[in-house]
């Protein structure tokens, strides 16, 4: 409440009334479905987030919940089957999205060790009537010399990192396949800026690629996701 008059003060301050009062509703809206505000957990970007880090790595932004699904359920597969890992998980919003599907496994693996820690806390607070899978695991590393679980796997990237650590991971993967090639492995690439060397890669196959918009508001574009199969 204090929150919400030191805004509405700040805000008279600087727009006046009448932008002030045509600015209300959009903060209501924000207040009622911010993700963080509903659920207690710390998943937005704050500047701090990318400090320091190498030039190859992309900066931090959560999955956004909605378009997270539709993708999920896009993919029609019997989730119990997959070990679904995020790499480059950030502040392990995607891993708590995913904890409403049934996965077999979920595991986040983030290089840095600050946002790490806050994807661990967040997966500890994170309550959501639609949450099935308790157990989160997170890694701090390189995502690009990770070892892959056996089994079928869900590999998510959001944009997560340009092109030399893409190859990196590339080759660990081949690496992974060429060591047991009998499992389903699924590669679902949000914001795919380094497309082309997942589409040149010999051991993927692409079977999808959409642009994703929202369903109302003039159907703005949202994201745009390829999906890749070993074969
Ligand atoms: C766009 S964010 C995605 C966050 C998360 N996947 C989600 O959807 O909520 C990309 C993340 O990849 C991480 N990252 C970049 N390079 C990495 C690497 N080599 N190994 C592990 N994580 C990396 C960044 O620190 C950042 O947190």
């Amino acid at each position: 409440m204090m929150d919400a008059l030191v805004q509405l003060r700040s805000s008279l301050h600087r727009h006046g009334w009448w932008r002030t009062l045509a600015l209300i509703p959009r903060n209501i809206l924000f207040r009622l479905t911010d993700f963080d505000r509903k659920h207690g957990t710390n998943t937005g970007m704050q500047a701090e987030d990318d400090a320091g880090l190498p030039r190859e790595h992309e900066g931090y932004e959560g999955a956004p919940p909605r378009l997270f699904h539709r993708i999920i359920r896009s993919l029609d597969i019997a989730p119990a089957r997959y070990a679904f890992i995020d790499l480059g998980s950030g502040k392990g919003k995607a891993l708590l999205l995913a904890s409403h599907h049934p996965f077999r496994r979920i595991i986040g693996v983030e290089y840095n060790p600050r946002l790490d820690a806050i994807a661990a806390a967040n997966a500890r607070i994170y309550r959501h009537p639609e949450r099935c899978m308790h157990r989160i695991e997170t890694v701090c590393g390189d995502a690009g010399a990770f070892e892959l679980p056996p089994g079928d796997l869900l590999i998510y990237l959001f944009n997560p990192f340009k092109a030399a650590i893409m190859e990196r991971m590339l080759a660990n993967l081949e690496s992974a396949l060429q060591a047991d090639g009998e499992r389903d492995v699924l590669v679902v690439y949000q914001n795919p800026t380094q497309r082309r060397l997942l589409d040149e890669a010999p051991f993927l196959e692409r079977v999808a690629y959409r642009e994703y918009r929202t369903r109302r508001l003039r159907k703005m574009p949202i994201g745009r996701v390829a999906v890749y199969r070993n074969h």
